[in-house]
């Protein structure tokens, strides 16, 4: 996984309904992801780059079958896995699915013991599995440190590309010593590391505060997974950090319902301009306004201003030179309204007009070196 994968994951909006009687149109079923696919595949999103659709806990039967193999619920995957999968590659999507190394799921659904490890595996890839969430529920820290790896190797030795995103941070704190991220870099493809989101702002900054304390000891090259971007009034705001964070961008809305996706727009594909291995870094404070800086490949960066007041829209001054830029000639894109700002030397005074709670994100680049970065394809807008 070249660049953060992107997509659709039922949990944050449909968590574990399974009240197929009283809520078909939201519980999880085959019908759910189906839905979800269409959506992907006829508005636009799958272009954009959001191309699996994930199913989260709760997918399965309470009982393995008489072979110890998982199954789907047959009353709300009447159809099966193995068809849901080729539903979503004939429309060019990938299928994701759910597991968890332990005794039961987090939902308390069959979770993959060690013993169970080979035939999970197995059984995903024949489903036509292309991606596996493995979560960490009921099992232990010796438990993990020989599961983790054993799926990987079992998900290798299927001869199916399978993208791995481990669980196993979240359930060790996400700190050193406890986690090796060496290790997870070379195992998995991306990883949660702290606590699911949830639908607030609130836990939006907590997420984003965590990720800034602790980033020097985040394994760069691989993804590490903030949770999925939910869609509020701040929604925006988060896009503009999950990007920065070059974050796996995995959808939980209701797509039957989001009747405006302009803002996802903006980011479109990952392009591995925008995925440089570097860490991200915090460069002024001040009267509630941060600004985060992440440097980009071929001299450009990113910044984002963000609003932590909640009183009106803040007018922030400053100057590249004050961002730490050096000498030289720039132009800004601004990300949100499109419009490019030229002739910026690094000691031009600018001001910036930062909503509450809302952000402005910027692409900085060297005037010089590229005239017209839309043209030559390395800018991803
Ligand atoms: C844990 C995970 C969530 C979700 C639920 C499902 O809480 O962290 O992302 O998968 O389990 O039960």
């Amino acid at each position: 996984m070249r660049t953060p994968p992107m997509g659709w994951m039922s949990w944050e909006r449909f968590h574990c309904n399974i009240d197929c009687e009283n809520d078909p149109k939201n519980c999880i079923s085959e019908n759910l992801f189906r839905g979800m696919a269409d959506r992907l595949a006829e508005d636009g999103w799958k272009e954009m780059g959001y191309d699996h659709v994930m199913i989260d806990d709760c997918w399965s039967s309470m009982l393995r079958d008489k072979d110890g193999r998982l199954q789907p619920d047959p009353q709300r995957f009447p159809g099966g896995i193995a068809k849901l999968a080729r539903y979503l590659h004939n429309r060019g999507l990938k299928l994701g699915i759910y597991g968890d190394l332990g005794t039961h799921t987090c939902g308390g659904y069959p979770g993959t013991t060690l013993d169970k490890i080979e035939t999970d595996a197995q059984m995903f890839a024949s489903w036509g599995v292309d991606f596996l969430k493995l979560d960490g529920c009921y099992s232990n820290e010796e438990e993990q440190q020989k599961g983790y790896p054993l799926m990987s190797k079992a998900l290798n030795a299927t001869g199916r590309p399978i993208g791995y995103s481990c669980s196993w941070p979240a359930y060790r704190g996400g700190l050193l010593p406890s986690v090796n991220y060496t290790l997870l870099g070379e195992i998995c493809n991306l990883w949660r590391n702290y606590d699911d989101i949830q639908d607030s702002w609130d836990s939006v900054q907590e997420i984003t505060d965590w990720f800034f304390d602790n980033q020097e000891i985040l394994q760069p090259g691989r993804w590490n997974d903030p949770d999925m971007p939910v869609y509020m009034d701040q929604s925006r705001s988060q896009m503009a950090l999950w990007a920065i964070m070059a974050a796996p961008l995995i959808m939980s809305n209701n797509l039957r319902t989001l009747s405006n996706h302009g803002l996802y727009t903006k980011f479109t594909v990952y392009s591995p301009f925008l995925c440089l291995y570097v860490t991200l870094f915090f460069l002024q404070k001040r009267s509630h306004i941060e600004v985060y800086w992440r440097p980009l490949s071929q001299s450009a960066s990113a910044l984002v201003f963000l609003s932590r007041r909640q009183d009106m829209p803040y007018h922030y001054h400053t100057s590249l030179a004050k961002l730490n830029y050096t000498a030289g000639s720039y132009k800004a894109y601004d990300v949100f309204t499109g419009k490019t700002l030229s002739g910026l030397s690094a000691t031009t005074e600018f001001t910036v007009s930062i909503d509450p709670s809302g952000v402005v994100m910027w692409y900085v680049y060297p005037r010089m070196h590229y005239e017209h970065p839309q043209d030559d394809g390395r800018y991803p807008y």
